[in-house]
């Protein structure tokens, strides 16, 4: 028996009430003959303007749905836009996971299409699948189009971060940055370069949970609605034959495929935490060790902002993800089968153009993401090597310390703040349980005296993250956070402290008698009191290690199993 047949075939009046719910739809009785019933996971809201395109999509995969003998039936769960959600879209993904998992299990599903976008949209409904078990397939909704301003096409976030600093060195006028607004997004869907929405795009179709070539394809191009088309159409398969589930996709050879493709692309930071949390559901371990190992092999082979020079619609041209994963086939495991039924191999294309290159002669060396460990990050912490700059990645100098964003906005460009640029910034308190919700704030920014001496990058370290279109010698997830008891809450002004990607080393150059003193006189301040979800959140979050899932969401082999299906109650009950 299929799994919506437990709710449309029975016989009794629980039966009767789920069929004549549908019939209140105007459904007649073609429609609900005992075919693939295919929810269409639907995170489309005017909040989000990069998802804004949804609705579209939606007619496009239930016309694949129908045309391939299913029932497509399309439900809403809450959104996540990056832009206007405070104080940071982050906070809420957890909760978009819990949305999506119980909306997939308590509903009459066969099979689902999950449709993601803005960045944190697409783990949140991956989480959600992986956890609810039933068949799913994803299908994304492509970059927008790219903005020209000055002659040069844009990346959204990556050319943003640029004028920003060009309008406080005082180099660019306030009424050109007003230029720059209404030239910014010409379009729906997500961001232009390898920021965390492409690269968790990315991820699903290196993870095998999307169509191959599907996560490339322009928000605006008719291409997309037929790759929609094509998605409708294998989720009914997928409901026919009861999978490939996504505990069977996502495999801990996908992981390795999706951490290798996210190194080959110069993609996001956000994704190590988003890809921990997926696995993280699926008792799937991505450990501190296992990260390293897959990073430190594997050299960026595309050649997409922030890392590289071209945008996503490049690499579209150049063949895709599935060009990507052709260059790196030989550190790939390709045997790995996907939600098409087929292995990674079979789905392999040439790459098209330089914007894909080889393993040979890659855009930059491997270890353009890293893993740091010391005592400053006893549980690590991440450096997006590729995207800064190589004479800071060996680096000693003294802390300049903000313990906290008001404290740092309050500062940063005070003419007598000590700081020269041998100084590492430090930002504490902006971790996962601190604000809470572990926002974008890890790209500090270069105090005005020094940007305008034209400098330009420094070594910057924090528990915060950062978006995934910035670059910059930037050190993020420092974990434990500080308001968890992690050592960044021991640092003081002026101590030293030394980076180096070589020994993949982040050190407190402070001898440990000294810390352990002021560990000892430490005084934390009282958490603040927090009510609703906020509390449920600060109460469960787990480190950037763990993903920043909850505690209790993350698969354990003891867990009691839930009901799935309505109980058949006969003809005595169930009003
Ligand atoms: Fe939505 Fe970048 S703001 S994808």
């Amino acid at each position: 028996m299929s799994r919506s047949a437990r709710w449309f075939a029975q016989d009794g009046v629980g039966g009767f009430i789920h069929r004549a719910s549908m019939r209140a739809e105007g459904l007649g009785r073609a429609a609900m003959d005992g075919r693939p019933v295919v929810g269409i996971c639907n995170c489309w809201s005017e909040l989000v303007s990069c998802n804004l395109h949804f609705r579209s999509m939606a007619e496009a995969i239930k016309r694949g749905v129908l045309l391939a003998g299913g029932l497509p039936v399309e439900f809403p769960v809450i959104t996540l836009g990056e832009n206007l959600m405070k104080p940071t879209a982050m906070l809420y993904r957890n909760l978009m996971s819990m949305d999506v998992e119980e909306s997939i299990r308590a509903y009459p599903f066969d099979a689902v299409v999950l449709m993601g976008g803005c960045d944190k949209t697409t783990p949140a409904q991956l989480m959600g699948a992986a956890s609810a078990g039933v068949p799913a397939i994803m299908v994304t909704g492509g970059p927008s189009q790219p903005a020209r301003f000055r002659g040069r096409r844009l990346g959204n976030g990556t050319d943003l971060w640029r004028y920003t600093d060009e309008v406080r060195a005082g180099t660019m006028s306030r009424d050109e940055f007003r230029l720059l607004e209404e030239a910014a997004t010409p379009s729906v869907g997500h961001c232009t370069e390898m920021g965390t929405a492409s690269t968790m795009a990315a991820m699903a179709e290196a993870l095998g949970m999307a169509l191959p070539g599907s996560s490339t394809i322009p928000a605006t191009h008719a291409g997309r609605l037929r790759a929609c088309e094509d998605t409708g159409a294998r989720a009914v398969a997928l409901a026919s034959t009861g999978g490939p589930t996504p505990a069977e996709v996502m495999t801990e050879d996908a992981f390795h495929n999706a951490l290798t493709v996210l190194a080959g692309l110069g993609g996001s930071t956000n994704a190590v935490i988003h890809l921990v949390a997926i696995a993280g559901r699926l008792g799937v371990e991505l450990g501190v060790d296992t990260l390293d190992a897959v990073l430190r092999r594997t050299p960026v082979v595309a050649d997409v902002r922030p890392a590289g020079s071209g945008l996503v619609e490049d690499l579209h041209e150049a063949g895709g993800i599935p060009a990507v994963m052709s260059a790196l086939e030989p550190l790939l495991r390709t045997e790995a089968v996907t939600v098409t039924g087929q292995t990674v191999r079979a789905a392999l294309v040439p790459p098209a153009g330089s914007c894909v290159a080889s393993l040979d002669r890659p855009v930059k060396p491997a270890g353009s993401l890293a893993v740091l460990r010391g005592n400053l990050a006893p549980l690590g912490a991440l450096v997006k090597a590729g995207a800064a700059t190589p004479g800071l990645l060996e680096h000693s100098g003294p802390a300049v310390v903000f313990d906290g964003m008001a404290d740092m906005l309050a500062r940063i460009d005070d003419d007598s703040l000590p700081v020269t640029a041998d100084s590492v910034l430090v930002l504490r308190n902006a971790g996962p349980r601190a604000v809470p919700g572990m926002p974008e704030w890890g790209q500090l920014p270069i105090p005005r005296k020094l940007l305008a001496a034209g400098v330009t990058d420094m070594v910057r370290l924090s528990d915060a993250r950062m978006s995934g279109t910035a670059f910059g010698t930037v050190v993020l997830h420092v974990a434990p956070e500080a308001g968890a008891g992690g050592p960044l809450a021991l640092v003081r002004d002026g101590d030293p402290i030394s980076l180096s990607l070589r020994e993949r080393a982040l050190t407190l150059d402070v001898p440990e008698s000294v810390l352990t003193a002021r560990r000892a006189s430490a005084r934390p301040p009282a958490p603040a009191r927090r009510r609703g979800y906020q509390r449920l959140y600060v109460d469960h979050v787990l480190q950037a290690d763990q993903g920043c899932d909850f505690d209790f969401l993350r698969y354990a082999a003891d867990d009691e199993p839930i009901p799935d299906g309505p109980i058949d109650t006969g003809w005595a009950g169930g009003w």
